[in-house]
């Protein structure tokens, strides 16, 4: 009991440091734990999808996730499943919805989505890999794949799989693959270039 809730408190300290380190503008531990909606919204999210897995607390799951919700403009359904150190920044007019999954290490902006593109139950909402970046106000829709460390460029709409480091930007996005990056590689203009 105390050991798991040593974890939960684990978690939830990550979250915090998580927040210090994606944005330059955080100060200290204390003022994103009383003034960062996006972590409040992580927060509660944690403890919703908690009770979302006992079928007789999804109904105060379900209601425990509105109330956040009207407090800090960012809906996460209690049953979607997210990763570790989720940091949404700004926050306000996020949307994850039901069956969408969040790898580790992810950066949401404001007005981010990943929704649902038809109303049939099951799977219709995206996976994102680690380390996954979503730029303000950009769409992800339906049942989508992006994968490790992609980029999703602001006002997007992303509607078909982004491989792992690409970039998508655009309505419809289009995926441009980055230029793969050697761990040791330096910035020489080496003159044979030209011959
Ligand atoms: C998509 C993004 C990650 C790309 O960053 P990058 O790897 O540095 O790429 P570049 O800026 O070199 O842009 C690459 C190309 O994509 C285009 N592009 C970049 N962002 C775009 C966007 N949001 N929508 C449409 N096109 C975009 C650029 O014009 C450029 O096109 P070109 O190759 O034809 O010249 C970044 O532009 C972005 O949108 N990040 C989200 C940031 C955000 O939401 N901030 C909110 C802070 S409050």
């Amino acid at each position: 009991m105390w050991s798991r809730l040593r974890r939960f408190l684990d978690v939830l300290r990550e979250d915090l440091d998580a927040a210090i380190r994606r944005d330059p503008a955080a100060l200290t531990l204390v003022e994103v734990a009383l003034a960062y909606p996006g972590v409040h919204a992580v927060w509660g999210y944690r403890l919703a999808h908690r009770m979302w897995r006992e079928p007789h607390l999804r109904l105060p799951a379900r209601l425990l996730s509105q109330a956040v919700r009207a407090a800090t403009g960012i809906e996460i359904h209690p049953g979607a499943r997210i990763g570790r150190r989720l940091f949404i920044d700004h926050g306000m007019g996020v949307v994850i919805g039901e069956t969408a999954e969040v790898g580790d290490d992810v950066l949401l902006f404001h007005g981010a989505t990943l929704g649902g593109k038809a109303m049939r139950r099951g799977k219709r909402h995206p996976t994102l890999g680690d380390r996954v970046v979503v730029g303000a106000g950009a769409k992800v829709l339906g049942p989508v794949w992006v994968g490790d460390g992609a980029q999703i460029g602001a006002n997007a709409v992303v509607i078909a799989d982004v491989p792992p480091g690409a970039v998508a930007v655009g309505v419809p996005a289009r995926v441009r693959v980055k230029p793969r990056v050697l761990p040791d590689a330096v910035d020489v203009d080496d003159p044979a270039m030209y011959i």
